[in-house]
């Protein structure tokens, strides 16, 4: 679901034609829609409201703070990996107790960064991490901070069904512990007075598309939970990650109600305190990449679209194999499409790679697409770009980053300006 939709042939977000954001902020730029991140965010808080729910909107995935000032003010908490994540949160107002800090790598300055700020819960991704967080509190904690709370980040051993780059709740990957040691880390972290470890994570990867691996992974938890319980530890809050699906392809992704019709269940009179941390599942149908199409050309039996934006705006599509839909701006009234697929081939359509400037062969959006013609200056737009878009763009081949647009209602603003030639330079000194 979203709010990019196509009214007289041309494409708008919410009520702004995509053309006049173009027009005056240039392109490749990304456009955010404030409607569908709150729609997504509410509904979200609606499916859960039967249990005591945290929703922890994971900074990686689009983390302008001006992005998270108004989800702040609506009630969302926040995962982060960083501490600049945790500056992030902070500039825009987020409650520092609806903070969860997840990351296998935090270094000493990060913990005691989120110490002073008194974040919800230390998401621990081994027994050095907890005994470094042990240590950096008895040394650093300000007597009117909190006793910090850790939860231990559990390896479910339960795969996500996403590409392998996304899976992370599998045994032999970096994150977490397994399942099997988790008693063990309680027994000689459990007691202790400084930290208190009293909860669970589990994040099984991203890009998900099904519920069924969140059932046998809660399942698994909630089993290591009655033991743990049994051994005598106090565990108040399970945390089960993000990764549910977002609508890359129209209508493909389980809805929130899906998930939590699968897990309110679980938890049900569990007395367990629940924490989410989708980002996907909010932030990616909330934005377009808009781009224009500067040359098309010929290369063996094949034909390019190459336009403005390259892999350092958007690199899901070489880095993980993902599908983002694209269609041109504004279109001829045959090619109005009636929804986003990797199928659709009306007739007229070309098979067409699109393509960036970028000096590597891994620069393209889409192979063999069909595409309505288009000529020099169009705009393309690229669906369904909002999360792990402008988040894990980068300056490769000295190009700025793209401006990011927010829109809302019949408004939009600059809540990023394009980075200018002085602003890649500005550090090299
Ligand atoms: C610990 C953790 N939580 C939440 C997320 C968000 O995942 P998604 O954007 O797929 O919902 C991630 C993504 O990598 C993560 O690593």
């Amino acid at each position: 679901m979203d709010y990019f939709n196509y009214k007289n042939n041309k494409l708008f977000a919410e009520d702004v034609e995509v053309e006049k954001v173009a027009a005056e902020v240039g392109t490749p730029v990304y456009i955010y829609s404030k409607a569908t991140f709150e729609e997504h965010l509410q509904k979200i808080q609606e499916a859960y409201s039967e249990l005591d729910t945290t929703i922890c909107y994971s900074v990686k995935a689009c983390g302008n703070i001006n992005i998270l000032k108004f989800m702040a003010g609506r009630g969302s908490g926040f995962d982060i990996v960083s501490g600049g994540e945790l500056y992030r949160v902070l500039q825009a107002g987020g409650n520092p107790s609806k903070i969860v800090y997840a990351g296998v790598g935090k270094t000493d300055t990060e913990i005691v960064e989120a110490l002073n700020a008194d974040i919800g819960y230390f998401n621990i991704e081994s027994e050095a991490e907890l005994d470094n967080l042990i240590r950096l509190t008895k040394q650093h904690r300000r007597a009117a901070s909190k006793q910090p709370k850790a939860a231990l980040r559990v390896n479910p051993d339960v795969d996500p069904r996403t590409h392998t780059y996304t899976t992370t709740g599998k045994k032999e990957t970096k994150f977490g512990v397994d399942i099997e040691r988790a008693r063990r880390v309680f027994a000689d972290y459990g007691r202790e007075s400084s930290v208190k470890l009293c909860a669970i994570h589990i994040h099984l990867g991203s890009a998900g598309h099904t519920v069924e691996p969140y059932v046998e992974a809660i399942e698994k938890i909630l089993a290591l939970i009655e033991q743990l319980r049994g051994d005598g530890f106090t565990i108040e809050a399970v945390d089960v990650g993000g990764g549910y699906g977002a609508d890359y392809i129209t209508g493909t992704a389980p809805t929130a109600a899906d998930y939590a019709a699968a897990i309110v269940p679980l938890l049900r009179g569990k007395n367990l305190k629940l924490i989410l941390e989708p980002g996907a599942s909010i932030a990616a149908n909330a934005a377009i990449l808009a781009t224009q199409v500067l040359y098309s050309k010929a290369g063996g039996r094949k034909k390019f679209v190459i336009v403005d934006a390259g892999m350092n705006d958007l690199i899901r599509p070489p880095l993980y194999d993902a599908f983002h839909f694209i269609w041109p701006v504004k279109v001829s009234e045959k090619f109005v499409p009636q929804q986003r697929d990797k199928d659709l081939q009306l007739v007229g359509t070309e098979v067409v790679d699109i393509v960036g400037p970028i000096c590597e062969s891994a620069d393209f959006f889409a192979r063999d697409r069909a595409l309505p013609p288009v000529k020099r200056g169009d705009l393309l737009s690229i669906f369904t770009a909002g999360a792990y878009g402008f988040s894990m763009s980068s300056n490769y081949n000295a190009r700025g980053r793209a401006a990011e647009v927010l829109v809302d209602g019949e408004k939009f603003s600059v809540i990023r300006k394009r980075e200018t030639y002085e602003d890649l330079t500005a550090l090299e000194k």
